[in-house]
């Protein structure tokens, strides 16, 4: 039997303890024992997403998350400014006009951050635009936008809410939603949460809750409203994913134990380690504004980048991602998210290595190895 990695940006990675605790026998959500473990999972779910607003829970995939902002935020005929920075920001287009939201967009070349003077430039084009909507990481390209800069637009005009895609960047790294002024801010479990699949979370400014309450867009599964008043009596509107929240009540302790400062580190080292060997190949980096979650690598001259994922995937029994729309077979993405070590890094990059000598790639075998391994060996009991 082949021993697989699963080391791609979602699904990722999920502990065997965690795993464990979803396969335990399923309690009734419409009992004490479960609004307790609900109660502490949204303290902690606060403590996150760096908020004292309330946190909603979805059973849905992180699209679910991102078409409930949509629709709790806006009315049929608004404008909205959309950063598309890549294959997710174009996502927000589609979901704006598919409810009958006028979408300005702001196209960012793939691999770059957006320039805030754009986005200013937007908000004084259209003033009547009712949000901004964006990525805090664009998972595609590996780019990490400029969230803080842009909440500094949004956060002192009334009418316009800032809404965050933070599926790849919650968890990863410092997104501090009240001290920044974020107003709707949006992620998953089967990324830096480490869950499988199956659940998303929204957490909603006092603003964005305000300008909810004047959306008239359709909605009856994805409503804050039914949601908030659920909260207040320590349970969810309709069913909730009762495993799924027993695996992140799990997952949230440990990272309320562990720090969100460490949790930052934890990935901030996996990224740094990774980066290191891919240049010490030669290879090149995709993204002009690296991230923690992701590491994008451009794909040598002459080599496609889904062929060297097809071959760690059905040779090495090692799954990565390759490159989605624009960017497909030009790059690999290797991430840093989930139940993953330094370890999975040094196989990571062995795997890439190989496959790229056997593609007739002329790297040096052990050179990105030696240059991870000499990250973390520096970093050794530091
Ligand atoms: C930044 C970003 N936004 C949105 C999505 C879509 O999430 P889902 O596939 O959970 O619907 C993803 C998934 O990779 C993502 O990385």
């Amino acid at each position: 039997m082949q021993k697989r990695y699963i080391l791609a940006p979602g699904p990722v990675a999920v502990a065997p303890e965690v795993m464990a605790k979803m396969a335990e026998p399923i309690i009734h959500h419409r009992t004490s024992q479960f609004s307790a473990i609900l109660t502490k999972v949204r303290e902690n779910l606060q403590y996150l997403f760096q908020t004292s607003n309330d946190v909603i829970i979805f059973a849905s995939s992180g699209t679910g998350a991102m078409e409930a902002s949509v629709v709790n935020m806006l009315s049929p005929g608004d404008t909205a400014i959309v950063i598309r920075a890549g294959k997710f920001g174009e996502r927000w287009t589609e979901l704006c006009e598919k409810y009958g939201v006028k979408a300005v967009n702001i196209d960012v070349t793939w691999g770059d951050a957006v320039d805030p003077q754009k986005v200013k430039d937007e908000l004084d084009r259209y003033p009547d635009a009712k949000a901004v909507f964006m990525q805090a990481h664009e998972t595609s390209t590996g780019a990490k936008q400029p969230v803080k800069e842009i909440a500094e637009l949004t956060r002192h005009r009334e009418n316009t809410v800032l809404v965050i895609d933070a599926i790849t960047a919650l968890g990863v790294y410092e997104l501090p939603m009240d001290d920044w002024g974020l107003d709707v801010v949006v992620t998953g479990s089967q990324k830096a949460l480490a869950l499988p699949p199956g659940l998303s979370m929204v957490g909603v400014s006092e603003k964005a809750w305000q300008m909810s309450k004047a959306a008239k867009l359709p909605r009856f599964y994805f409503d804050f409203a039914s949601e908030k008043k659920a909260i207040s009596k320590q349970t969810t509107a309709f069913t909730p994913a009762v495993s799924l929240i027993m695996g992140l009540s799990m997952v949230l302790e440990e990272i309320r134990s562990q720090g969100l400062e460490a949790v930052f580190r934890h990935h901030r080292e996996l990224a740094e380690a990774t980066r290191e060997g891919a240049t010490a190949l030669g290879l090149k980096l995709f993204s002009r504004a690296v991230s923690e979650a992701v590491t994008v690598i451009e794909t040598p001259e002459g080599i496609d980048g889904q062929a060297i994922v097809k071959k760690l995937r059905e040779q090495y029994g090692i799954t990565i991602a390759g490159g989605q729309g624009q960017a497909k077979g030009r790059i690999i993405r290797i991430s840093h998210m989930g139940y993953l070590c330094q370890w999975d890094m040094v196989i990571a990059m062995a795997a890439i290595e190989r496959a790229l000598v056997s593609m007739g790639c002329p790297i040096e075998l052990g050179k990105g190895v030696g240059a991870v391994q000499a990250y973390f060996s520096k970093s050794e009991g530091k």
